[in-house]
């Protein structure tokens, strides 16, 4: 059996398929466009193709050169909420028309299982906290409207041609392997802890932190965060899952734990020894006060146990790679 990874040149792509190369269970076969994602970032053991995945022609060359895939993981996709408000048809084109191309060679090639990134953003504002996988979703941009669209259209796809799917809501996304060896780097960086890192490093002069006045504890939003391995662990169960032959169902991924973008800065600056400079700012549209996920379903049906439940452990590996790539992949050319 083989793994397909798609947008494994990405952040939590690159981490997945680091994971499941050192795991040795299986082939990896890894498709990544390279428009925001590394070539340095895929494991060498990997074996890589660069296309586009709504490229039909490109994709059934790699089924038909590895027709030992069984499974499907889906990174690909944009995912810059702002950008979303300004651009939506890139995200409908790119995230949700895409998913229908893809699901097309799927079927072509009966392959049955797939594994996807969904996202908190999914749920917009919610109706509790901590949210559920049953919490309504009703998505307050165009980035987490795509990505619901794309769960609603593998639902249908399920039923017609019986092709299995899990899609998993992540909350906030943070750390790095903790070599050091592979990291974060988006062009350009939007979110709070590599910016508050890149602030550490001197590379920036100071964080801004976008309104005090939610109806937080402290004011600032609060955020649930899991590091990208913990993520590549719960697709690994969720591939398990479905290979079992187990039906469709969606898991949301989180701590369970809230941290305000206040106390990231404090634990980055505990972590670092640095003094990172921070400044108020206006707040930025679209962000909900608070975000915590309930992760027990995926701990009770998939078993699925984070190891890295400390904020101090996730930010010391985010640093462990911020402060030995300043320039991250350094790829930009
Ligand atoms: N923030 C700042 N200053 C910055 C950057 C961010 O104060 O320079 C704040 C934001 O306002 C927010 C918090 O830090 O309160 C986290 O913001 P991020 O941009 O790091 O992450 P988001 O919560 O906006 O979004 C992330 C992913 C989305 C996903 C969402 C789910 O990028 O894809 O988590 O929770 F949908």
């Amino acid at each position: 059996m083989s793994i397909l990874v798609l947008g494994g040149a990405g952040y939590i792509g690159s981490h997945m398929v680091d994971r499941l190369v050192e795991k040795g269970e299986e082939k990896v076969v890894v498709v990544d466009s390279l428009v925001t994602g590394h070539r340095a970032a895929v494991h060498p053991d990997a074996i890589f193709y660069q296309g586009d995945l709504a490229d039909q022609d490109f994709m059934r060359n790699v089924f038909t050169e590895n027709p030992d895939i069984d499974a499907v993981i889906h990174f690909a996709a944009y995912s810059l909420v702002a950008e979303s408000m300004e651009k939506p048809l890139k995200y409908f084109d790119n995230n949700t028309a895409g998913m229908v191309k893809l699901l097309e060679v799927m079927n072509e090639f009966g392959v049955k299982y797939i594994v996807f990134s969904s996202t908190a953003a999914t749920y917009g504002l919610p109706d509790e906290i901590p949210i559920k996988e049953t919490t309504p979703q009703r998505p307050i941009n165009p980035y987490g409207e795509s990505k619901l669209m794309m769960e609603t259209i593998m639902k249908w796809s399920d039923q017609a041609y019986g092709i299995k799917f899990v899609p998993l809501r992540y909350f906030n996304v943070a750390g790095a392997k903790p070599d050091g060896s592979i990291g974060e780097d988006h062009g350009p960086e939007t979110h709070l802890l590599p910016i508050i890192l890149q602030v550490a490093q001197g590379v920036r002069e100071k964080i801004m932190i976008f309104g005090n006045d939610y109806n937080t504890p402290d004011g600032t939003n609060v955020r649930d965060y899991v590091h990208p391995f913990d993520l590549a662990d719960a697709h690994l169960l969720a591939v398990k899952y479905l290979r079992e032959g187990n039906p469709s169902t969606a898991f949301n991924l989180g701590s369970s734990t809230g941290f305000s973008n206040l106390q990231i800065l404090e634990a980055a600056r505990k972590v670092t020894g640095k003094e990172i400079p921070a400044e108020l700012a206006d707040r930025r549209p679209g962000d909900p006060d608070t975000l915590i996920a309930s992760s027990d379903k995926a701990r009770e049906v998939l078993g699925w146990k984070p190891q890295f439940d400390d904020i101090e452990k996730i930010i010391a590996s985010a640093w462990a790679w911020h402060s030995s790539h300043p320039n991250g992949y350094d790829d930009r050319g």
